[in-house]
């Protein structure tokens, strides 16, 4: 198995948020809310936060499909922040969706929050325990987290195989984010350690195809 290559964790290139803005999530992310709301039927409303929202794709859909609910999404990069105010704006719900410009780490659960949920964000960051650490502090006690995030390859080759299949169309930027990604991206086993080392191992860890992992469950 290869060994992780970290990748820089803020995406605050301008172009390289703007390319990742632009890129069609649908599938992905619209599965996510709808993994979020087959696994946890009775959150209907509160307040769910969003670990890494980048342009606010995910928020967006979760409040569209929890009109009950106000979500919070965090990313520590403006250029990431700006689109996704944007994007809010556009969408009629900043009444609903709050944005902050901070990384996680910096973050004090002043008000936590009552369900967690993060797309795409752990592979970004350097010391993992941080992001579960954290997770944990930002929500009440027993409350519902999903996490998604891409699975590493067991080799530079086989990831260039995942870009080729599923991103064979986008552009140069993209694809070249979506294979560093992979790289600096956790495999199962490695996940279900930090899990243990943190105590949290009665959350849920699902490989649900060739290129993620999920994790859910109830965080104390
Ligand atoms: C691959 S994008 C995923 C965006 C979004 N969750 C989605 O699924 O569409 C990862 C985002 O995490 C942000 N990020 C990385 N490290 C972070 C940190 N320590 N705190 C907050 N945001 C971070 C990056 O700036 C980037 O916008």
């Amino acid at each position: 198995m290869m060994p992780r290559v970290l990748e820089p964790e803020l995406m605050d290139d301008p172009e390289q948020a703007l390319a990742y803005a632009k890129a069609d999530f649908e599938e992905e992310n619209q599965g996510f809310v709808d993994l979020f709301r087959r696994s946890y039927p009775d959150i209907t409303e509160g307040h769910v936060l969003d670990l890494g929202c980048g342009p606010a794709d995910i928020p967006i859909r979760l409040a569209r499909a929890l009109p009950g609910c106000r979500v919070t999404g965090v990313d520590g990069s403006q250029a990431m922040i700006r689109l996704a105010q944007d994007a809010v704006k556009a969408a009629g719900l900043s009444d609903r969706i709050t944005l902050r410009c901070e990384r996680f780490q910096s973050l004090t659960p002043q008000e936590p929050a009552d369900a967690g949920v993060s797309n795409s964000l752990l592979h970004h960051v350097p010391n993992p325990l941080q992001f579960w650490y954290h997770l944990k502090n930002l929500v009440k006690p027993g409350s519902f987290v999903l996490v998604m995030d891409l699975l590493r390859p067991e080799s530079p080759e086989a990831a260039q195989v995942i870009v080729d299949r599923y991103a064979k169309d986008e552009p140069a930027i993209l694809r070249r984010d979506f294979y560093n990604s992979l790289l600096a991206a956790f495999t199962e086993d490695e996940v279900a350690s930090q899990l243990a080392e943190l105590n949290l191992s009665r959350l849920l860890i699902d490989v649900p195809d060739d290129r993620h992992w999920v994790v859910g469950g109830r965080i104390y």
